[in-house]
């Protein structure tokens, strides 16, 4: 079964989003398998967000990563990964539309609520660099039936 990994950022987590986006998610039929409230280092937030070192907003992106609590997921389910970055919206909030989380939650691209990995690879990644195996969870839901 596919998997990804999903973050609220810090100003989600601020603004009590935690349980509307992690509802998103379980309404759809996806199923949470690892979730935790944790505060990034400098060093995590620059290999998460190394495909961006070159950037102009590079430095702006760690300092906001860092800056507060986020709560880091892995979600599972049928083509979450795509699925998953749909129900975000746009990564600009301007762009985004109403529906998805950022349409509706966010003004600015760099205060914009949610990660969410944008291919098989960079989930893979992204799930090893935030959890242990031991940390993620394996299990079956009798609600599952009704979807897949
Ligand atoms: P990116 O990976 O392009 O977007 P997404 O989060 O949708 O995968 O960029 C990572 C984050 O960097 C993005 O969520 C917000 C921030 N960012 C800016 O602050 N300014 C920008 O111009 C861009 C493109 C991104
Ligand atoms: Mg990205």
């Amino acid at each position: 079964m596919e998997r990804t990994f999903l973050m609220v950022k810090p100003d989600g987590v601020q603004r009590n989003l935690i349980g509307e986006i992690v509802s998103r998610f379980e309404d759809k039929g996806y199923q949470m398998v690892g979730g935790k409230l944790m505060n990034i280092s400098e060093e995590l937030a620059q290999q998460h967000y190394g495909e961006h070192k070159e950037r102009p907003f590079f430095g702006e992106l760690v300092d906001f990563i860092t800056s507060g609590p986020v709560f880091a997921m892995v979600w599972e389910g049928e083509n979450v990964i795509s699925t998953a970055r749909l129900m975000m919206g746009a990564t600009n909030p301007k762009e985004s539309a109403p529906g998805t989380i950022r349409g509706d939650f966010a003004v600015t691209v760099s205060k914009n609520i949610i990660h969410g990995s944008d291919s098989p690879e960079s989930a893979s990644r992204e799930i090893n660099l935030f959890f242990k195996e031991e940390e993620l969870v394996t299990y079956d839901k009798s609600v599952n039936s009704w979807i897949n």
